[in-house]
């Protein structure tokens, strides 16, 4: 992706890039399409932030790291998290594991000292209240980046470009979780808090 390396935002922004593309690089090529997802999520966030006048450095910093981690053992992310409450909620719901762990590679590995992109990262996978834009803006673009073919992401990545911001957040969520029940898997209460919060926004736009 040629195009989205020329875009970003800086040099610093560009060695973050590099790190993370050889980090997936070297390992079995059957990882290989997560860095493609990266590359997908980066771009979509920039196209955001700029559209949304939010940071575009923080916003690719926040994309390109938020699945730094992914394939790694639970005890090697776990060993990561500073706080036992941030262990306790990855015990009890292991996905989130990979977004907190990646929240953590900001600044021990890239020596980033920034609590926005970090809880950007952190919160990526399911949300949460009260977020900020640039929270709420790497939530929705790992859900509706262009490499995503699912028919719900392809509905959701229009009404998102559409400009209908809010909605897309909402139908996101709601979709994750019609697929949980589906599946007889029980959502996390942070996803029925953040379908809530976006019912009422939009029902008061
Ligand atoms: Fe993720
Ligand atoms: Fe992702």
């Amino acid at each position: 992706m040629e195009q989205l390396f020329n875009i970003l935002y800086d040099d610093e922004v560009k060695r973050i890039y590099l790190a993370c593309k050889n980090k997936y690089l070297s390992l079995d090529e059957k990882y290989h399409s997560r860095f493609t997802h990266i590359e997908g999520v980066c771009q979509m966030a920039t196209l955001l932030a700029k559209k949304y006048n939010v940071n575009v450095k923080k916003a690719q910093i926040a994309a390109i790291l938020h699945d730094y981690y992914k394939y790694e053992s639970h005890e090697e992310m776990e060993s990561l998290l500073d706080s036992k409450e941030e262990i306790e909620e990855c015990r009890q719901c292991p996905v989130l594991y990979h977004a907190y762990a990646s929240s953590k590679a900001l600044g021990k590995i890239f020596g980033i000292h920034d609590k926005e992109i970090e809880n950007a990262i952190k919160y990526h996978v399911f949300g949460k209240t009260n977020m900020t834009k640039l929270e709420e803006i790497i939530l929705i673009s790992d859900y509706t980046e262009f490499n995503r073919k699912y028919q719900d992401c392809i509905e959701v990545r229009k009404v998102l470009l559409d400009g209908n911001f809010d909605k897309a957040i909402y139908l996101s969520t709601r979709y994750t979780i019609d697929h949980l029940v589906k599946n007889n898997i029980k959502p996390h209460p942070i996803q029925c808090e953040v379908l809530k919060e976006y019912e009422r926004k939009i029902n008061n736009e």
